[in-house]
């Protein structure tokens, strides 16, 4: 499908006086010099507004971003989600037509929008209060078939309450969104199979139908007397925290140090206190030639289990009783370093060699659970 601006253009674009406090405020969350990274949602909220995107609309966005228009019109007639063309006064509705919507009656649905709104899509109804378009996937698959009007979800649809969804709209009411045919939300078709004791108990209607009907705004334009418009980084009155009056985009970060400089600070800083080594008392064997099982300590897997045999060491008193300088030694003659400090060897040592357990050690001895 060819995506280029409409023929019929309005003669200029404006946001709404909140509406360009909302676009103000999402440009002061990118550096400077980064400002073109808040075109879609700038867009977004032009067509939040107007139901789709104008050219003075597309060239409004450019200007407030220091852009060439066409690079925003690229971005514009890239993603399908941004309309092109007039669409309904009233709704824009999209119908998805992929296979499970398909194999469920997308295409009676879309008999419905041929006969009670236009033979084609995105083309206006009579009155101009509807338009509509086959979309792909909206991810609703288990609810097929279903269609997105405005911003919400009307699913498990049939020819006959998609047709009466469409009356509705027409007639100026909000219908419900959310699945059509009783369901509460994606539960089994032939109703619940487990977790049935907590039927009795749920609300109304599953949560995001419940917020679509307590905001009452599925359809909605957003024209500014949304209260409040959600700027949560800033104040409400649209001003940064502390900042003064202009809610001035943050400062880009400062060029990194060069290398000299970076060299020069690292030789001022002292140097990390060297902990000296100090070998601890070893064993040629096991006591009595019973080892205690190190792969009991959470980090010490059957090869690390080797080597400390093979250093000398087979119980957990003797773990336990090593001093930093000793840990030092020990973790020098380790393949990996720094695993003694960072698995708590030495408590957990102390723990087993007093008879306690770990949870660790306890996991392990369930399940045979051994790190490596
Ligand atoms: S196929 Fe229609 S929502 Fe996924």
């Amino acid at each position: 499908m060819l995506r280029r601006l409409h023929p019929e253009q309005p003669e200029s674009f404006a946001f709404t006086a909140a509406n360009q406090q909302w676009a103000e405020a999402q440009i002061t969350k990118y550096p400077e010099g980064r400002q073109a990274s808040a075109v879609i949602p700038l867009l977004w909220r032009a067509q939040e507004q107007e139901g789709w995107l104008s050219r003075p609309a597309i060239e409004s966005v450019a200007d407030m971003l220091g852009m060439a228009y066409i690079r925003v019109l690229e971005v514009a007639s890239f993603y399908f989600m941004f309309q092109l063309q007039p669409v309904g006064s009233v709704a824009h509705i999209q119908v998805c037509g992929t296979t499970s919507c398909m194999i469920c009656g997308a295409e009676d649905l879309i008999a419905v929008c041929k006969e009670k709104i236009a033979a084609k899509p995105h083309e206006l109804s009579a009155d101009g209060k509807l338009s509509w378009e086959e979309v792909e996937c909206l991810g609703s698959c288990t609810n097929a078939p279903m269609a997105q009007i405005g911003k919400d979800y009307y699913e498990d649809l049939t020819a006959e309450s998609f047709g009466k969804i469409v009356d509705d709209l027409v007639a100026g009411k909000v219908p419900t969104p959310g699945p059509q045919n009783g369901r509460y939300a994606a539960e089994p078709l032939k109703g619940l199979s487990s977790l049935a004791e907590y039927e009795a108990g749920k609300p109304r209607y599953n949560a995001s139908v419940e917020l679509a009907t307590d905001l009452r705004d599925t359809v909605k334009r957003i024209d500014g007397t949304e209260v409040p418009i959600l700027t949560p980084w800033l104040g409400k009155d649209g001003k940064q925290a502390g900042a003064s009056a202009s809610a001035k985009p943050p400062k880009a970060p400062e060029t990194p140090k060069s290398a000299v400089k970076q060299a020069e600070e690292a030789k001022a800083k002292p140097e990390p206190e060297e902990v000296k080594e100090d070998q601890p008392e070893t064993l040629t064997a096991a006591r009595d030639g019973k080892a205690d099982d190190l792969k009991l300590l959470k980090g010490v897997g059957p090869k690390l289990e080797e080597t400390l045999n093979e250093l000398g060491f087979y119980h957990y008193d003797q773990i336990a009783a090593w001093t930093p300088e000793q840990v030092a030694w020990v973790d020098a003659r380790l393949k990996f370093k720094g695993r003694i400090e960072r698995d708590g060897w030495i408590d957990q040592a102390a723990k087993l060699a007093a008879g306690e357990e770990t949870e660790f050690a306890k996991r392990a001895k369930e399940d045979g659970t051994y790190e490596d």
